[in-house]
């Protein structure tokens, strides 16, 4: 792997705007997945808005129309599938040059079956490609050929790709790519990875630079963040505490740490700097030692309620968030109620519950004793109503204090209204 500078492509960049010369084009972009793939996504608007077009909210109004597509779970899949077929026509009828790039890119059934069944896409582009979305547009413009720019190895890490981001207060920034985890039910190592680290340097300059634009919240991500190594012993602990001192950022998240790595000069970091968001999001999975050594998470229920004992003792503010599957191969009733049951004693201030998805290639996909879906969905059930019953109970700690919240825009809902998150959300 090698850090690389965008540079090369920029000359794809003025190819590609002088053919768009005045010609006033559009472009639409759709985002599934997660906050990666987002970050991924501001890339792709940096990019495409330096080529000259300009953004719509609607596919069929636009001259270019991307899908950064995840794949985590069977919905995400669907998701693609129902959106292309609604283009047919206006592909036919416009000639509006389809991109669909993202996880769902890097599977090879996957695209098989768009060849087949959608064959009106113009560029497929994987996750390792990215930054090569100028020169395969100019391919597309300049040739009128297809093209397929997806490579199986692992990407080298591009900086100074232009971004346009979406919030003029809060940005994210990707700190590394990949994940060396396998957990048995996951596709993210096989379409992302393996673990690649930004370089400190590269990431505080980020930063500093969001810092003087006026940003006020950061949000540091990578599949597994306290596995961060950013050369010569610097680990995330000590990214924490820098970006702590730039000037100007107010407040600081980072998502997903893994419960296993996360050590105590992590716990001390978050401890010492006020900065950081006390809200911590802690993936569960299962509550189940069995499931969760099949899940082959490394870790018991034992040690991930020891562990949150340990933080909330050092840091007593400290909420947690966290992921659960629910209808894991072979889980069982009782495997599920040892779910149920850290939920009951650690009352998170948010739970993300997904129903157990099968993933082509992966090893929980072959394990025989798969769970039938009415009880998948009779568990899930279970699980979000004791979840939803806790919600009075958790915000009442909130009534009758002040919080200092950070003013992220007028709600969706309510124009009248300012939409806010307080340090814990
Ligand atoms: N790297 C992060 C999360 C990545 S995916 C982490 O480890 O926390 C986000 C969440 O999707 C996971 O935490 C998991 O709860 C869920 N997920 C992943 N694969 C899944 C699958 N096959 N079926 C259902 N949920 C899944
Ligand atoms: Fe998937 Fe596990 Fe890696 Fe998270 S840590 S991305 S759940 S393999
Ligand atoms: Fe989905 Fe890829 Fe993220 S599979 S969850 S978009 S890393």
């Amino acid at each position: 792997m090698e850090i690389l500078n965008f540079d090369k492509e920029n000359d794809y960049i003025k190819k590609v705007s002088e053919i768009n010369k005045n010609r006033n084009l559009k472009y639409y972009i759709l985002t599934m997945g997660c906050m990666l793939n987002e970050n991924d996504s501001e890339k792709l608007c940096g990019m495409i808005e330096k080529m000259g077009y300009t953004k719509v909210s609607e596919a069929q109004k636009a001259d270019l129309i991307v899908f950064n597509t995840c794949c985590v779970r069977e919905n995400a899949e669907d998701k693609l599938f129902g959106n292309l077929g609604e283009l047919k026509t206006y592909k036919r009828e416009t000639g509006a040059i389809i991109a669909l790039g993202g996880c769902m890119m890097q599977e090879k059934h996957i695209q098989e079956k768009l060849k087949v069944s959608y064959p009106y896409f113009d560029i497929i582009f994987g996750t390792h490609t990215l930054n090569k979305f100028p020169e395969d547009l100019f391919t597309i413009l300049s040739k009128k050929e297809k093209v397929t720019d997806v490579i199986d190895i692992d990407g080298d890490i591009y900086e100074g790709i232009p971004i346009k981001r979406e919030s003029s207060v809060k940005a994210s920034v990707t700190i590394m790519y990949g994940c060396n985890n396998f957990c048995s039910y996951c596709i993210v190592p096989y379409v992302r990875g393996r673990e690649r680290s930004r370089k400190h340097e590269d990431i505080l300059k980020e930063i500093t630079k969001l810092a003087k634009d006026g940003y006020k919240e950061i949000t540091l991500l990578g599949q597994n963040v306290n596995s961060y190594d950013g050369g010569s012993g610097y680990k995330f602990s000590n990214l924490l505490n820098d970006v702590s001192k730039i000037e100007g950022i107010e407040r600081i998240r980072f998502i997903s740490p893994h419960p296993k790595d996360f050590t105590g000069d992590v716990i001390d970091a978050i401890k010492q700097n006020p900065k950081i968001c006390k809200i911590l999001h802690l993936p569960l999975q299962s509550g189940s030692s069995n499931i969760l050594n099949k899940m082959n998470r490394k870790y018991t229920k034992n040690d991930y309620l020891t562990l949150a004992k340990k933080i909330k003792e050092k840091i007593p503010e400290v909420v947690f968030s966290t992921d659960i599957i629910v209808g894991f191969p072979g889980e069982t009733e009782e495997d599920f109620n040892e779910t149920l049951d850290v939920v009951n004693q650690i009352k998170f201030e948010q739970v993300f519950m997904f129903i157990y998805s099968r993933r082509v290639g992966t090893p929980a996909d072959k394990m025989e004793n798969q769970v039938p879906e009415e009880i998948k969905h009779e568990r899930f059930n279970r699980l979000k109503a004791l979840v939803e019953s806790q919600v009075p109970e958790n915000n009442k700690k909130y009534l009758g204090t002040t919080q200092k919240v950070l003013v992220e825009g007028e709600s969706k809902n309510n124009k009248e209204m300012l939409t806010r998150k307080n340090r814990n959300k």
